[in-house]
């Protein structure tokens, strides 16, 4: 088959990242014959250089005729003090509101090649279950294109002094909600038949209308076991026994920051990839989706040959299975991914900090990427 894939490389650390990304696709292709076209676009900092804007309407355009979307990352110091609509940041929300991807998925579990690299002590980890290992593995689902980050947001003032007062809403319709939702049940049936709702329903009404929704979804996915959350609760429980967690579905602005919590719980938020995907069709799983590492644009260590490529390459992975449905591609990666971590390469924010790790050798992002390719060709 043939696949179109918008590039959209970034700024910072971006592009070499999924440059990386990139050679792993090609080689997916060569092994399993198919064929990826990549379409290069310009979005977020290098974008406002080039035309002013941080999404160009072409970018959004050319992306919307593609099979998918791959996305390094956006930002950088240069363009900080920009005001808020400038930001290469929105070009984020632009291609996610555009693209129509509402479901953010962002997976986080623990690999035992790093578990030197998780912060969470041998006590807290031995607490913390799944099918009886001490270890942890949960996906959270973000609902990504409503909630307060799209809310109606402004300046006013108390009627005496004008633009004393700011302000961003929270707004959720049942459809939103719904979507998100049934992406995420259908996610636990894929995995431990868990899911958690995590809200602040205890304070906002938005929160209550979900736990309403998802009550009544609980019926029609009976062989899913739903339970309710509070947010700072589950804050505190991600770092207490993140075990406990299989899916945890969540409003915009709770998965993106629960979702930095967890991150780091995996020792590196260079390990994590991402995938944003919207409404199902029928003749594909999810039409259009768009796959990042979470990792941001790190420009500190740009073009050093420092960056972890391994979450741009994993967001490949889950591009072959959640928008073309390759699931073998998709495992194949992975298990490559998995083959350079067990030579003990370690690029340096993955490295371990205690004396066991002997084997252990740091690298670059080049010799960690043509580890993932070499244990890729050496596949079956
Ligand atoms: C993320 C990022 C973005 C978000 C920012 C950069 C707009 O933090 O993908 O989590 O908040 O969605
Ligand atoms: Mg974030």
């Amino acid at each position: 088959m043939n696949y179109s894939v918008a590039l959209v490389p970034g700024d910072g650390i971006g592009p070499e990242v999924t440059a990386k990304a990139v050679d792993v696709l090609d080689l997916v292709g060569d092994k399993f014959g198919h064929i990826f076209n990549f379409v290069e676009l310009e979005a977020g900092g290098l974008a406002i250089d080039s035309t002013g804007e941080p999404l160009p309407a072409s970018t959004l355009e050319a992306a919307k005729h593609c099979d998918a979307l791959l996305l390094g990352a956006v930002g950088g110091p240069k363009w900080e003090n920009l005001p808020g609509s400038m930001r290469p940041e929105r070009a984020l929300l632009g291609l996610r509101a555009g693209l129509g991807v509402f479901a953010n998925l962002r997976p986080a579990a623990l690999l035992p090649q790093l578990r030197d690299a998780c912060p969470l002590k041998d006590e807290v980890l031995a607490a913390s279950h799944v099918e009886g290992k001490p270890t942890f593995d949960l996906l959270i689902v973000r609902e990504l294109t409503g909630g307060i980050y799209f809310g109606e947001r402004g300046r006013d003032g108390d009627g005496r002094s004008p633009g004393s007062t700011a302000f961003d809403t929270e707004r959720y319709s049942r459809a939103e909600i719904e979507r998100v939702l049934r992406v995420a049940y259908d996610a636990a049936a894929r995995r431990r038949s868990r899911l958690c709702l995590v809200d602040k329903a205890n304070v906002l009404e938005s929160s209550r209308f979900w736990r309403e929704i998802t009550a009544e979804m609980a019926g029609e996915y009976k062989n899913i076991e739903t339970s309710y959350m509070y947010v700072d609760n589950c804050a505190m429980q991600l770092v207490r026994a993140p075990g406990q967690f299989d899916v945890i579905v969540t409003s915009n602005i709770f998965g993106d920051i629960l979702s930095d919590e967890a991150s780091v719980l995996t020792g590196s938020i260079g390990m994590l990839a991402s995938a944003s995907i919207g409404a199902k069709e029928t003749d594909r799983r999810y039409p259009s989706g768009m796959y990042e590492p979470i990792h941001g644009s790190a420009p500190d260590i740009a073009g050093k040959d420092i960056a972890n490529p391994l979450a741009a390459i994993l967001s490949a992975a889950m591009m072959l299975r959640y928008s073309f449905s390759l699931e073998k591609e998709a495992r194949a990666v992975e298990a490559s991914v998995n083959g350079a971590l067990d030579m003990g390469l370690r690029t340096k924010d993955i490295a371990g900090r205690t004396a066991g790790c002997a084997a252990e050798r740091i690298v670059g992002t080049n010799e960690m990427a043509a580890a993932v390719i070499k244990a890729l060709e050496n596949q079956g």
